[in-house]
């Protein structure tokens, strides 16, 4: 890999999405400030409340695919259908195919995704707490369209959380998500505490 690039990728996490995130037109593109505030933050818990097709996913595609390069470690993704986690992983993964000089994908489906330094994405659907149990230590839990998950999930993921002390949870929701459940998730002790992004 160039050591350039690597160096710059490093220094600043945002980087990945110059690098990574393409147009339509197949043409990187630039990050608003929002976007690179999020692919660098290290919070534990963080809220992302921004429009629909504001850029959610992508953003946070982009940081999961830069963490699990210099943060290897199991990267869970969550949102109320597995369909909705599956296109999480997609964009994550056609980012990361974007990027020079990073460990080899060893294995890609639709719901999971495997790199030769030991990283992992699993994408799974948010509608059974079942699901996501068998899952220990992880090193970001992404749940997109956070506010029509389940509080069981909330609840599933308190434990993982607890014994994974650098574990980064990122809800991503829009505005009007939040609106819409009203004020019991982002009141509730589950949500509550978590950034405004
Ligand atoms: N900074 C940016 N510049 C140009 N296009 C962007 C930028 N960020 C995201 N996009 C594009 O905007 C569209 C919506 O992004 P997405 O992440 O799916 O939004 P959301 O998850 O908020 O609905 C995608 O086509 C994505 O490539
Ligand atoms: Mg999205």
């Amino acid at each position: 890999m160039s050591a350039a690039i690597d160096f710059r990728r490093a220094a600043d996490p945002a980087h990945v999405f110059r690098e990574g995130v393409r147009d339509a037109e197949g043409k990187p593109t630039e990050p608003a400030a929002w976007q690179e505030d999020v692919i660098r933050s290290e919070a534990k818990k963080r809220l992302i409340l921004v429009s629909r097709q504001g850029g959610k996913s992508t953003t946070v595609g982009a940081k999961c695919a830069h963490g699990m390069v210099y943060a290897p470690g199991l990267y869970l993704v969550i949102s109320p259908t597995l369909r909705q986690s599956k296109l999480f992983l997609k964009k994550t993964l056609d980012v990361y195919k974007n990027l020079t000089g990073v460990p080899r994908i060893t294995s890609a489906t639709k719901t999971e995704m495997h790199l030769e330094n030991g990283s992992m994405m699993v994408a799974l659907p948010g509608d059974d707490d079942a699901n996501i149990r068998g899952f220990s230590a992880p090193r970001a839990i992404i749940i997109d369209e956070a506010s029509r998950v389940p509080d069981s999930i909330y609840a599933a993921i308190r434990p993982m959380r607890a014994a994974s002390p650098n574990c980064q949870l990122i809800a991503l929701t829009t505005p009007l998500g939040v609106a819409a459940a009203g004020s019991t998730r982002l009141g509730s002790p589950t949500l509550g505490g978590l950034r405004r992004g």
